[in-house]
């Protein structure tokens, strides 16, 4: 295995959003502060620092991860989709209007953590139940909004076109 010392910048190289991106990081670097402060990716955000807030999520090989409890060393040769990468896609276009009609966005910082892990539950739970949906978002926490908002956002997402929620 490879050595480097603890201050010595490795290149990184993944797929970021569909996109090949090469970087450097220390050994020690958050995933969440390679893709803000070296890919230039902003959307992502960070509260907690710790795994608890959710703020911070991004899908990685198809699995959801906390890029603040992951190291931008363990990424060489992923695929990541953040928040930038999901707004391509027209659904999440339509998720984001129905939170907005309903409350579920207000200052935003939870945003791009909850629509990250949304569109992954929606893939795995093309049609939920409530208290699914009240599952998932006991992964995140939003100061804001009292999620109720989201429930119904995602509810209406659901019933207004289940094949659209599939994609
Ligand atoms: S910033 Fe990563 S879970 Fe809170
Ligand atoms: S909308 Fe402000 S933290 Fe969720």
């Amino acid at each position: 295995m490879r050595q480097v010392n603890k201050d010595q910048r490795v290149r990184v190289s993944c797929t970021v959003n569909g996109v090949k991106r090469l970087g450097y990081a220390e050994p020690r670097t958050l995933l969440s502060d390679f893709l803000r402060h070296e890919l230039g990716l902003y959307g992502t955000h960070v509260g907690c620092e710790h795994g608890v807030c959710g703020a911070c999520t991004i899908i990685m090989d198809g699995l959801l991860a906390r890029s603040c409890s992951t190291l931008a060393v363990q990424t060489e040769g992923s695929e990541i989709t953040t928040v930038e990468g999901l707004s391509e896609d027209v659904n999440l276009d339509l998720l984001r209007e129905l939170f907005s009609k309903n409350g579920a966005l207000q200052c935003g910082f939870c945003s791009a953590g909850i629509l990250a892990s949304t569109k992954h539950f929606l893939n795995q739970h093309p049609n939920p139940t409530e208290d699914e949906i009240k599952d998932m978002l006991t992964g995140h926490i939003c100061r804001c909004t009292g999620y109720a908002g989201m429930v119904k956002a995602i509810q209406e997402f659901v019933d207004w076109s289940p094949e659209r929620a599939k994609k």
